[in-house]
């Protein structure tokens, strides 16, 4: 077995076993059984598994877990602040921007990282943004009219 990899997710540290190039994504929700990001693709192509490092959007199923022992990473269960959530989850509500849902996590995420980056996108960057996170349902205008709401 592999030593100990050392990670920072949702402010909290923790010790895993895992192999160096083993996908963050796999770490997240298979040894912190955080299920927020998603598996999808698997490729860095669909945008379900959307985590922060650092602030800025991530795809967590092509990311070595080994390479992230310096950084902070925040997953969909650390939005918020523990007793409200993060205005992009309230925007995604208020305009109902999910079908099946599948690709909320990478939706809000990939937001919450455009917001980071820049308070106040134009509606131009915000489709930017989303324009390589899919959603198979079709949801794409309720999804963009979220996006936009949570930008102001
Ligand atoms: Fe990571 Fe599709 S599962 S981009």
């Amino acid at each position: 077995m592999s030593d100990a990899l050392h990670l920072t997710v949702n402010g909290e540290r923790h010790a895993v076993r895992a192999a160096p190039s083993t996908p963050l994504l796999y770490v997240l929700r298979n040894d912190l059984c955080l299920n927020g990001p998603k598996f999808g693709c698997g490729l860095g192509e669909c945008g379900a598994c959307m985590v922060l490092v650092d602030g800025r959007a991530a795809r967590s199923c092509v990311l070595p877990v080994s390479t992230l022992a310096d950084h902070e990473i925040t997953t969909l269960e650390g939005l918020g602040d523990g007793e409200r959530l993060d205005p992009v989850q309230d925007a995604f509500i208020e305009e109902q921007g999910a079908q099946c849902g599948y690709c909320l996590n990478g939706m809000i995420m990939t937001v919450r990282g455009l917001l980071n980056a820049d308070p106040a996108p134009t509606r131009e960057a915000v489709v930017a943004a989303l324009d390589h996170t899919l959603c198979r349902c079709g949801t794409h205008q309720e999804i963009l009219a979220a996006a936009c709401r949570a930008a102001g």
